[in-house]
C-alpha cells in the first residue's frame, strides 16, 4: 500500500468538450471526482493523498475559468467541511495561496486548515498556485538566509535541509516523498508537479479524463502498484 499518492486532475477541459458542456461544468464535475477519491483513499488506509487543483501556470487561463475554479474551492469546503473533519482528514495547502488566490478562497482555505489542523487521519493536500521551480527557488532563497545569517556554513547545505525547505517540508508536517503519481488523460509529463519530491516515485498514466475517474479505477491502479518491484536505486 502506497503511503503517499499525488494526482495530477487533468481532462476536465476535454471532458466538457466530449459532453458539450462548459469548461467550468468540467472542472464541476472533476470536483466530484475529487470528492469520490478522498473517500476511496481514506478507506484504503493511505496516509497522505495530493491534488494539483491550480498550478502557477493556470493564471495564464481566462479570468472566467480562474475565478471558477477557486468558486468550486469555496463550494467544496462549503459542503464537505463538516465531513471531512468527521471523517478526521487534515486538510494542508502546498503553494502560496496567500498571493493572488481571491480572497474569499482564501478565508474557506483557513477555514479548512483550523477547523482539521488537529486531525490525524488522511493528510489530504491540495497543490494551489503551486509549482515546483517556484517552491524549490522558495527554499534555495530560506537556505541562502541562513547561510548568510551564519546560521550554518553553505558546506553544511544538506539534502534533508532543501527538502525542509519545501512545502512538503516543516511547513505541512514533513510529507514523505509521493509513492505513486498518478495523471489522468493520457498525457505522460509532470508538468511542474513536485520535481524534487518525485525523484524516486512511480508513475501511474490513463487515458480517463479525470471526471471519469473512479474510486474503482483508482483502486486499480493501487493495486497494480503494490506488485511494482521498487529498489531507490539499489539492487534487490
Ligand atoms: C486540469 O484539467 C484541471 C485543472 C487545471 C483544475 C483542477 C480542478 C478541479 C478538479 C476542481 C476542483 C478542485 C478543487 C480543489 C476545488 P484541464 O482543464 O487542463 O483539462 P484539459 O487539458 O482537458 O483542458
Amino acid at each position: 500500500m502506497p503511503r503517499h499518492v499525488a494526482i495530477i486532475m487533468d481532462g476536465n477541459g476535454r471532458w466538457a468538450k466530449k459532453n458539450g458542456v462548459s469548461r467550468l461544468a468540467g472542472h464541476n464535475q472533476g470536483m466530484l471526482a475529487m470528492k469520490e477519491i478522498i473517500k476511496k483513499a481514506d478507506m484504503m488506509g493511505i496516509k497522505y493523498l495530493t491534488v494539483y487543483a491550480f498550478s502557477t501556470e493556470n493564471w495564464k487561463r481566462s479570468q472566467e475559468e480562474v475565478g471558477g475554479i477557486f468558486n468550486l474551492l469555496v463550494k467544496f469546503v462549503g459542503s464537505e467541511l463538516a465531513e471531512l473533519d468527521e471523517n478526521n482528514v487534515k486538510v494542508h495547502i502546498l503553494g502560496e495561496y496567500r498571493e493572488k488566490v481571491p480572497g474569499a478562497a482564501v478565508a474557506s482555505i483557513d477555514r479548512a486548515l483550523e477547523t482539521t489542523a488537529d486531525n490525524d487521519g488522511l493528510q489530504f493536500n491540495i497543490a494551489l498556485n503551486y509549482g515546483s521551480r517556484a517552491e524549490i527557488t522558495r527554499a534555495v532563497k530560506r537556505i541562502c538566509h541562513l547561510t548568510e545569517s551564519g546560521v550554518i556554513k553553505s558546506e553544511e547545505v544538506t539534502e534533508e535541509m532543501i527538502a525542509m525547505a519545501l512545502y512538503t517540508g516543516n511547513d505541512n508536517g514533513n510529507i514523505p516523498d509521493p509513492d505513486l503519481i498518478i495523471r489522468t488523460s493520457g498525457e505522460e509529463r509532470l508538468s511542474n508537479f513536485l520535481l524534487w519530491q518525485a525523484a524516486y516515485s512511480e508513475f501511474a498514466f490513463t487515458d480517463t479524463l479525470w471526471p471519469d475517474f473512479t474510486p474503482e479505477e483508482f483502486e486499480s491502479i493501487i493495486e497494480e502498484f503494490s506488485t511494482r518491484g521498487r529498489r531507490f536505486g539499489g539492487r534487490i
